[in-house]
This record gives C-alpha cells, structure tokens and sequence, in this order.
C-alpha cells in the first residue's frame, strides 16, 4: 500500500466545494541564482513557496534523469517518441509486479520510484538533492545543520491527458514529517503542462491543525477543524500552476496544500512529458524517530527522507517560523 487512507488529510472534499481553476505561476521576483532576498523570504512566508531560476545548472544531469525514466518503462508501455503510447491509458497496463519495481502509473501520474532502488541513484541524491546550489538555498531557509540525505522521492512524471478527458486537481497535505520541500524541475515544463500546483497562503491557515510544526499526525479531535480549513482555502484561493526549464526549483513548505498540474499539452498538439525530481529536507540537531502507522518510516511512506522528532512541539498561532532562519 502506498498511502494510509485512514489519515486525516484523506478525508473527501465537502460535494460543495468547487477547486478553482489554476492560473499560471508570474516571476513576481526576481530569483535567480542561490541567493535568497528579503523580497524572495517575504514571498515564501506569504504564499508557502518560491520558484528559484537556474539553481542548477547542468543539461547533462538532467538528460541523463530524463533518460532514465525512460529506460525504466516497463514493456514499452510508453515510447519516449511515440505520444500515442502516453495517451491511450497506459495505466491499464501497469501490472502490480510493474508498481512495485517502478512505482505506481495512476492514470498519467507515474512516481517512479522503489524501496530500495529508484530514488537512492548517486546521480539523484549527490547530483541533485546534495548539489551545493540546492543546499545553499535551503540552509538558508532552514539553517544547519540539515538531517542526512538518503534518498529523492524519485523521478514524477505526468504525461498529458487525452483531449477528451476533463482534468482534475487533487489537492491535498501530505501527511508527512518534513520542513522543506523543493521540486528541481528535469525536463522542459512550459505553463500548462502539469507543473507543481500550489494554494498560495495555505501552510499558514493549516499550521494549527496539526498535532505538531512538524510531524506527520492529527489527532481525531483535529480531524473536523483540518477538513473545514482545508475546505475553506479550495473554496477561496485560487491554486497557482508553477513552469519552468530544467534547474528551476519549486521550494515550497511542508503545510502547503498542493497538487500535481494538469498536463494540457496534448490538447495543444504539442505533447509532452512533465517530469520532476523532489526532494525533502529538515534540521538535523533533533531526535528522529520512525512512524510506522502513517510514516514516514521503512515501511510507510518510505519514500520520504524526512522524520518525526520527539523535541517537536504544538503549533500556536506565533511559531510557524520557529525553527526556520528566515
Ligand atoms: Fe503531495
């Protein structure tokens, strides 16, 4: 099982809630490079996230990520150059057998990634995740020193949904221990082709309905309060759909309700396959423990590289920021 559906953060959207549509990220600062300035930390602490132009800067890394999603296709249910392939619901061929070795393809969303293998690649973890531009912007962010990294999510792909289909966002928390989130773009992701779709403001109205800043639980008592907030932003704010080039990263706050893009590319007769890598990151001067009810841990959520601590504490309405250097 890849998510427990048991958590709070599962529970459905009230029938009366319509999502807004997404509009188009707009460069409203300007941010280049590693630096981080007063304008860019205003941004983030107001809207939850922050796109960084050119953090990395490497074409080589990133063909040899694309290739990679490539060569692990199982059965050539998808050709790189052959967009029908990508259109004609893959997804029903996608065996039990492949989501276990590659990751689950749930219609045209497909993290690829696995317990053991995909995820831990050198070229992911030292290339990317450990890059010293990416840890220069997020020690930033968070200070030092960060926890250890083992791991990327993996390599998410969205293909583009077939013309007759209606595409739906699928916002939600993740209900996972973490700090710091950040999407390195891989491959080309012009406006409308899917990218990390965000609701500005969101890790601010949803801070309190955790248990803690930073662990993964909502106790039952919480559940109620969660889903009305939650359900109160999706009525009120309109989600922002991020773009980029390769080397472009999304960061963005653990809290922050968010969603995959819908990918319209086909719709405009120029397919194609939007592919991310993303990454987590926390302080590591704390006492990690593993959840091994929701995760992240060995055995749930194992795909996340960061933990609970035991000196976490209850959020209040003055501590969204404890622990963060901006
Ligand atoms: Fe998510």
């Amino acid at each position: 099982m890849d998510y427990n559906t048991g958590h709070a953060t599962s529970q459905a959207i009230d029938a009366s809630v319509s999502v807004k549509e997404a509009v188009a990220y707009t460069d409203l600062v300007a941010a280049m490079g590693t630096g981080l300035n007063r304008q860019e930390v205003d941004f983030f602490k107001r809207n939850g996230y922050l796109v960084k132009r050119g953090v990395i800067r490497d074409d080589q890394l990133f063909a040899n990520v694309v290739d990679h999603l490539w060569a692990n296709v199982p059965r050539d249910i998808l050709v790189r150059d052959d967009p029908d392939s990508w259109l004609n619901s893959p997804h029903k061929q996608w065996t039990e057998f492949d989501h276990a070795k590659v990751g689950l393809l749930h219609h045209g969303n497909w993290k690829m990634r696995s317990a053991a293998r995909i995820g831990k690649e050198l070229f992911l973890v030292e290339g990317i995740a450990r890059h010293p531009s990416m840890l220069r912007v997020v020690e930033q962010f968070i200070g030092r020193p960060l926890k250890s990294l083992n791991r990327v999510r993996g390599v998410y792909a969205i293909l583009p949904k077939p013309q007759h289909v209606t595409g739906v966002l699928g916002p939600h928390s993740d209900y996972a221990a973490g700090q710091l989130g950040a999407m390195v773009v891989a491959g080309e992701m012009p406006a409308g082709s899917g990218g990390f779709t965000v609701w500005p403001g969101s890790h601010i109205r949803l801070h309190e309905s955790w248990d803690t800043c930073f662990g993964s639980s909502i106790t039952d008592s919480r559940v109620r309060a969660y889903r009305k907030r939650r359900d109160e932003i999706l009525s009120d704010t309109v989600p922002v759909e991020t773009h980029g080039h390769p080397g472009d990263v999304i960061f963005w706050h653990h809290r922050l309700l968010h969603s995959a893009g819908i990918n319209r590319t086909a719709d405009a007769g120029c397919p194609i396959v939007r592919i991310i890598v993303p990454c987590d990151y926390q302080r590591g001067d704390k006492s990690f423990f593993d959840d091994n009810e929701y995760g992240p841990s060995e055995k749930y959520q194992w795909w996340i590289d960061t933990r609970n601590y035991r000196e976490d504490v209850a959020p209040t309405a003055t501590n969204l920021w404890a622990e963060w250097s901006i």
